[in-house]
């Protein structure tokens, strides 16, 4: 068998940049996770305020899922259960509902509470049945909620809300919302989607509920760009040139996801090449393939 030399590139392989560069999948680790330290702190506050809830909203890519991934990965410890379910296109009011039970009866990371994964499946078999009926009100969805977080206070997250089609949905779920503070329901709905104001993703009059609370995703400022490839290249023990970060930003245009991309493409060349520096000209050759 051919022995590796100990170079760059006997020691790092192409593959290993995917595990630091995710164009494709939202960050779900906070070390990975770069800025957003106000948008964090407003999440954290809804979770901990009773009768809050909140309408994450931004551009396409620009970061949504990843900071509602990444600020409830913590709660967990605080004995609060996460949830996260996607809409799409087939999707009502019901149907959401429905996949939130399913998903409280899939495997997750539960809180330290003695025979919670069992309380936690109890619950689940009872906010089912109501959830069956073929008319299932705001009201009734409450109720479920009441149920489903018995054993422990509950965030859901329904990610992707900009694709459900039918606006009398959308005024459900604000509905919901408003029905949730009133009646002090331990459960934190997060709504997440592409929209340019909450209003365009829940309603123009709904959205401004007192218990609503809007958190806009922006684009990236350069330095929390910056961050990202420099500290993925760090975690791969490779450095990046300063004007090759500059290249990189740039082209980024505040979107993290053209960060990943041009990261990923950029590190795998310098590994082809056996270097372990990426340069600005490693940036240039692969610009192409990912800025149209
Ligand atoms: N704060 C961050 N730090 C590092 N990388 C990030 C950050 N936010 C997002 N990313 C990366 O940017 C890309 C898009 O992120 P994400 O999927 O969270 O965006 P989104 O707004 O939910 O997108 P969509 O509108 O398609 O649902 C992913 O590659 C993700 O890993
Ligand atoms: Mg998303």
């Amino acid at each position: 068998m051919m022995q590796h030399d100990p170079t760059v590139r006997g020691r790092l392989e192409e593959r290993d940049v995917l595990e630091v560069f995710s164009p494709a999948a939202p960050i779900t680790r906070r070390d990975f996770f770069s800025g957003r330290t106000d948008q964090l702190e407003h999440l954290l506050d809804v979770v901990a305020q009773r009768g809050q809830h909140a309408v994450v909203y931004g551009e396409r890519g620009v970061g949504k899922t990843s900071l509602v991934t990444v600020a409830t990965s913590g709660l967990v410890d605080r004995r609060t259960i996460t949830l996260r379910v996607n809409c799409d296109g087939s999707d009502d009011f019901i149907s959401i509902w429905r996949k939130v039970v399913c998903e409280a009866r899939l495997p997750r990371p539960l809180p330290p509470v003695v025979g919670i994964r069992e309380l936690l499946g109890q619950a689940a078999a009872n906010a089912a049945p109501l959830l069956e009926s073929a008319r299932v009100t705001v009201d009734v969805v409450r109720q479920a909620l009441q149920l489903l977080s018995h054993p422990a206070p509950i965030v859901i997250i329904v990610d992707e809300f900009d694709r459900l089609e039918q606006e009398r949905t959308k005024t459900q779920f604000a509905d919901t919302i408003k029905a949730l503070s009133d009646h002090v329901v331990p459960a934190t709905i997060i709504v997440v989607g592409v929209a340019v104001n909450p209003g365009a993703l829940l309603g123009e009059h709904r959205s401004i509920e007192r218990g609503l609370r809007p958190i806009q995703v922006p684009r990236m400022p350069p330095a929390e760009l910056a961050a990202i490839a420099r500290f993925a290249l760090g975690k791969l023990e490779m450095t990046i040139a300063d004007d090759a970060v500059a290249r990189i930003v740039a082209l980024s245009g505040g979107l993290p996801y053209y960060t990943h991309a041009l990261g990923l493409l950029a590190s795998r060349e310098a590994v082809r090449a056996g270097e372990s520096a990426v340069q600005v000209a490693h940036v240039e050759r692969v610009a192409p393939r990912v800025i149209d």
